[in-house]
């Protein structure tokens, strides 16, 4: 049997970099394998959060989840916090993590880079993702390249525990697609799509209204030539572009280029613009529906059942394995 796991972290509004990187991958794999798509809002507060925000921003992702297709009927939806297994998990898996190997996590060393005060949590953050994904007993898991070192971490992990003790975890996969696993800034094709970036014009939320989204492309930087042509090496900010217009649109890249070859990027961009407004228009009216709806609270509430039954039964299986007095099963 083939499971999935993966979640988008409830820290910002939503952009269409972890769309990209996230969302619109699940929304495909739901079909072919069976899902866990959680609300990783534990891992939120590795850095501090505004406790109304969090609040907000944890439905906020739940919604999106739905409102982009996921359908709860196939999937199970839930929030981190309410499966206590994880916190759990994540504990163990810290006495099998090494301080020498956490030190080396490149999204440690950027986040805490320059800050007077870093949590403890957001250094062992790696390990809680690892319990994550274990305590479902994952085959795969779907994320951008960004979090390709903390999936290596994960297996080592697991590969380490079951060396010690039994196998007890499966080792699980990354899933990292070709296009979208990575989109850049609109503003600087060098640094990440991020919410968390101070210049707005760098991302697009999955909520900007329809001429936020069109006037935020119109200002995307491209380069001084003026062909659409795929090349990450000399035309980084134009390729980026393509790449979001082939995620949205579902066109491969070299149709694309076909597409505007001999047009300059004025028609481009105006075309990208419309294909991101109709593809999000549907998903925020989703979105407004459901975010405070009793069902999302009934959609939260079945999945956080369902997910606790696997996840109880795995972190039992590990206490047992590491010589937990247990009186269970
Ligand atoms: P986060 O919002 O940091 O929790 O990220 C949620 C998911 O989206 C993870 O799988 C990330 O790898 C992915 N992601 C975030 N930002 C981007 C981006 N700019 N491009 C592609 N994937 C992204
Ligand atoms: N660390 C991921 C991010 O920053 C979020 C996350 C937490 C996650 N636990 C996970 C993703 C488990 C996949 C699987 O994007």
């Amino acid at each position: 049997m083939k499971r999935i796991l993966s979640g988008i972290k409830p820290s910002g509004d939503m952009n269409i970099g972890g769309y990209g990187g996230a969302l619109h991958q699940f929304v495909k794999l739901q079909h072919d394998y069976e899902c866990f798509f959680f609300v990783p809002d534990l891992h939120a507060v590795t850095v501090q959060q505004d406790p109304k925000e969090l609040h907000q921003r944890s439905r906020d992702i739940a919604a999106f989840y739905v409102a982009a297709g996921v359908d709860p009927k196939k999937a199970t939806i839930f929030l981190q916090s309410q499966v206590p297994a994880h916190a759990e998990l994540g504990w163990l898996m810290e006495t099998q993590a090494h301080f020498g190997e956490l030190s080396r996590m490149t999204q440690f060393k950027e986040k805490s880079d320059g800050k007077d005060i870093v949590s403890s949590a957001l250094f062992t953050y790696p390990v809680l993702m690892a319990a994550d994904i274990l305590v479902y007993q994952a085959t795969h898991v779907p994320v951008g390249e960004d979090q390709k070192q903390h999936l290596e971490l994960t297996r080592d992990l697991a590969m380490r525990f079951n060396s010690r003790f039994g196998t007890t975890f499966v080792i699980p996969e990354p899933i990292i697609q070709d296009t979208g696993s990575r989109i850049m800034g609109l503003d600087d094709p060098s640094k990440k799509m991020s919410k968390s970036n101070p210049i707005r014009n760098s991302y697009v939320l999955l909520l900007d209204s329809p001429d936020d989204i069109r006037k935020k492309f119109a200002r995307a930087v491209t380069d001084s030539e003026m062909n659409v042509r795929y090349d990450w090496d000399q035309k980084p900010a134009v390729s980026n572009l393509i790449e979001i217009y082939s995620v949205f649109s579902g066109d491969p890249l070299p149709t694309i280029e076909k597409r505007y070859e001999g047009q300059g990027y004025g028609a481009f961009k105006k075309d990208l613009a419309e294909i991101v407004v109709e593809k999000l228009i549907p998903i925020q009216d989703h979105y407004k529906q459901l975010v405070h709806s009793e069902e999302l609270n009934r959609i939260l509430k079945e999945g956080a059942a369902r997910a606790a039954e696997i996840a109880d039964h795995t972190l039992l299986s590990a206490k047992r394995a590491m010589g937990f007095v247990t009186f269970e099963g």
